[in-house]
């Protein structure tokens, strides 16, 4: 087994270790204004129904768009859209068009209105699910309502926040598939 040292670490930087799934552009609209920000805090909340959490700062433009319309999208990008989502994610959308300053397109949903974002891989269109956190730790839980991905490639090359203008790509996949209990696949 392997053994590490280790040195003692601020706890407000752990979170480069626990950063969860991959970046995602979170697209909104509220009052006919369009917009749309980077976030790296969400997780997993629930199968059925499908639901998902995330932390919104509430400076953001986009807390109030969302906290109204009680509606998003998360748009997965992939490593092409690297730069775009840096962008993003470094300006506000109080002034501009982030669709047309970067070059996006913006889809219709099925069942909302918030647009998705064309290049991404994949889109989840999300409902507001529970405002208890949004007070409190400016914690959103949606359920998603519809989902789009495409079918190639299968692992995509997502990116995911280390903090620090770092990034990993995701890399290799290694099926460990045969050693599971079904359900918890
Ligand atoms: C890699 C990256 C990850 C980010 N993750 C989050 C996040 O999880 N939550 C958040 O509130 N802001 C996050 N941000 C910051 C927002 O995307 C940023 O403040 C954006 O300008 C907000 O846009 P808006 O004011 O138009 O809504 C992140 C930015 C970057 C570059």
């Amino acid at each position: 087994m392997k053994s590490f040292v280790k040195n003692n670490l601020p706890v407000d930087s752990i979170r480069r270790f626990l950063e969860p799934g991959p970046i995602v552009l979170v697209s909104s609209e509220w009052k006919n204004k369009r917009n749309i920000m980077t976030v790296g805090w969400h997780t997993v909340m629930g199968f059925s129904p499908s639901l998902i959490g995330c932390y919104i700062w509430n400076e953001n433009r986009s807390f109030e768009a969302i906290r109204k319309s009680r509606e998003c999208v998360f748009n997965i990008p992939t490593i092409d859209l690297m730069k775009e989502t840096i962008a993003i994610g470094n300006s506000e959308g109080e002034d501009i068009d982030k669709f047309e300053a970067y070059g996006l397109t913006p889809l219709k949903g099925k069942k909302i209105k918030a647009p998705l974002i064309k290049e991404c891989y994949a889109n989840f269109e999300c409902k507001l699910y529970e405002t208890k956190m949004i007070k409190s730790y400016n914690f959103f839980v949606f359920e998603v309502v519809h989902a789009v991905a495409a079918t190639t490639p299968k692992f995509p090359k997502t990116f995911h926040y280390r903090g620090d203008g770092q990034f990993m790509i995701s890399g290799d996949s290694k099926s460990m598939k045969s050693q599971f209990k079904p359900q918890y696949l």
